[in-house]
């Protein structure tokens, strides 16, 4: 299976916040935001596999900023790192100023999606190769979080999470 890079997965979303989307304050509601995200990571989880993929955990997610009504929204979704079947997405949330067109960074989260066959077995995915020093540094930190996912999970003992252990001693 031939190693891709990040940017092979890069997905792009843009959508505008309308009224039926947003909180009593008019800002945008914060599951509509995780859905988005889900979408968006679920397109770069699959041109980096190609295969059906399914969400195996939201890993971090930081509202920031909250995002008002009429706002231009961009996700912008990347797979950061390949395991076996595993693949943490990273996206940056940019919300586009209406008069000079300039992106201000709103949210960041993380997500891992795992590729599955038609019966759901998980299923081998390409290595991901990281080019920029962004990429590189949320490639070597992405152990650490699916560990750190995995034992919150009750699916690794903490004693196993060596990569976590390291972040203490
Ligand atoms: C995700 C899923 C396929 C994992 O299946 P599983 O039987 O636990 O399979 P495994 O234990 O072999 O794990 C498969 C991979 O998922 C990873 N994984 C499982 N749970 C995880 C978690 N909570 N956080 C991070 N990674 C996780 C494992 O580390 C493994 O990665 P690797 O192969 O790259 O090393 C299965 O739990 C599932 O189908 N869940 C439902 C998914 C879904 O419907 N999502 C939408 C929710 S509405």
């Amino acid at each position: 299976m031939e190693a891709k890079t990040a940017f092979q997965s890069k997905t792009i979303v843009t959508d505008l916040v309308l009224p039926s989307e947003t909180n009593p304050i008019n800002n945008l509601f914060g599951g509509e935001l995780l859905a988005r995200m889900d979408r968006a990571a679920s397109i770069a989880a699959r041109r980096h596999s190609r295969r059906i993929v399914v969400t195996a955990s939201v890993n971090h997610v930081a509202f920031n900023r909250s995002v008002p009504l009429g706002s231009v929204v961009t996700i912008e979704a990347k797979v950061s790192r390949a395991f076996t079947s595993s693949m943490e997405v990273y996206m940056d949330v940019w919300i586009e100023d209406r008069e000079s067109g300039e992106c201000i960074k709103a949210n960041e989260a993380i997500y891992t999606f795992v590729a599955v066959n038609e019966t759901g077995r998980p299923t081998k995915v390409p290595e991901l190769i990281p080019e920029t020093e962004l990429e590189k540094e949320r490639f070597k930190a992405a152990l650490r979080r699916k560990q750190l996912s995995l034992v919150l999970a009750g699916k690794m003992k903490p004693d196993d999470a060596s990569e976590l252990k390291a972040l203490f001693e």
